[in-house]
């Protein structure tokens, strides 16, 4: 019986050593200790063997299940690490492989022209905040003086979403959140998209941007919105350029005023684009912040004066950079994009 034992001991290892899946595996384990496996058998004979022998070879057939089973279960680990390295072979992504290469994207023209305005003007001591494009009725018309009936209100002018809210129509409404929010002096400018019933041509499209200017303070004169504005487009546009302004309505200034600048074209000379007027006309609305609007939002109108300016940048962008069609700023066709 030992002999026995030996012989399946060395024929068992010698088997796992060449195992190369777990089928094969099972089927060794079987063949060696399932129910009717070569070492089972043998464990199951030991009744038969003398008192002398069987602790002796009880003790050999369990080292031998003990080795058997080690082995098995080293060789089962050998098969998973091969699967293993097998499948992430199989999977290896060879990240040499050139693809096509990616466009680099650059600043869009409507954003260049508005980082270049809030520069000016931080240079200038204000400061740039946001406002949301979803705006109350309130904001947007009533805490401007806009009156019930004024034209700008109608359904057939603009977007509502409800009877309180709508897309604002200009960027003013930021003017009110400004001054609920801070205190005397205020000095900000804010940009963002605008939204009109327009239908779309050459120069009208129903979303465009503005940039809404603001300061507010002590003794703050028609003056010193003169003198802002006017080297504010001569830092834009070049030391040549003069500024005019017609007198306007605006329900949210008083006095208030349309400004006209020098021609870009020929800078005042007078030339076709301007029809031989040398300027170019309605660049910005401003004026003085009338006074209910500055008390609508808490401010003491007595203490305090305030100006206010509005313009468009898709109309500044277009005449900075030659532009003839407000339809290329949106159609996003990189053809047109790439030129600047
Ligand atoms: N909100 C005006 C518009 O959309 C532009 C404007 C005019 C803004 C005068 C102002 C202002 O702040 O003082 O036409």
């Amino acid at each position: 019986m030992i002999d026995k034992l030996k012989l399946i001991r060395e024929e068992a290892l010698n088997n796992i050593k060449n195992i190369n899946n777990i089928e094969e595996l099972e089927k060794l384990r079987v063949k060696y200790m399932g129910k009717k496996g070569e070492l089972t058998l043998i464990l199951r004979e030991m009744g038969k063997l003398s008192k002398e022998e069987r602790p002796k070879i009880g003790q050999m057939a369990n080292e031998i299940r003990q080795e058997l089973e080690k082995g098995l279960a080293n060789a089962n680990e050998r098969i998973k690490e091969e699967l293993k390295k097998e499948k992430i072979q199989k999977e290896k992504i060879d990240i040499s492989i050139r693809t096509k290469t990616k466009n680099l994207g650059h600043t869009h023209p409507l954003l260049a022209t508005i980082e270049e305005l809030e520069n000016l003007f931080i240079s200038m001591g204000f400061s740039v905040i946001e406002g949301p494009e979803i705006e109350t009725v309130a904001n947007n018309f009533d805490a401007l003086n806009s009156p019930e009936n004024h034209p700008s209100r109608d359904l057939s002018d603009t977007f509502y979403i409800n009877e309180e809210i709508l897309l604002r129509t200009h960027t003013s409404p930021v003017q009110i959140r400004a001054m609920k929010q801070m205190k005397p002096p205020i000095k900000i400018v804010s940009a963002g998209r605008t939204f009109r019933f327009d239908d779309v041509d050459d120069t009208h499209s129903p979303m465009f941007h503005q940039l809404e200017g603001l300061v507010v303070d002590e003794n703050v004169s028609m003056a010193n919105l003169m003198h802002t504005i006017d080297i504010f487009i001569k830092e834009l546009f070049g030391e040549d350029m003069k500024t005019r302004f017609r007198p306007h309505h605006f329900p949210f200034t008083e006095p208030s005023a349309e400004v006209d600048v020098s021609c870009f074209e020929c800078r005042g000379e007078g030339c076709e684009v301007c029809n031989g007027t040398g300027w170019n006309i309605e660049l910005l609305g401003c004026g003085m912040v009338h006074p209910k609007v500055l008390e609508n939002c808490g401010i003491d109108s007595k203490k305090y004066t305030g100006f206010a300016f509005g313009m468009g940048v898709d109309r500044i962008t277009m005449v900075k950079y030659n532009i003839d069609n407000i339809r290329l700023l949106f159609e996003n066709d990189n053809r047109f994009l790439e030129q600047f």
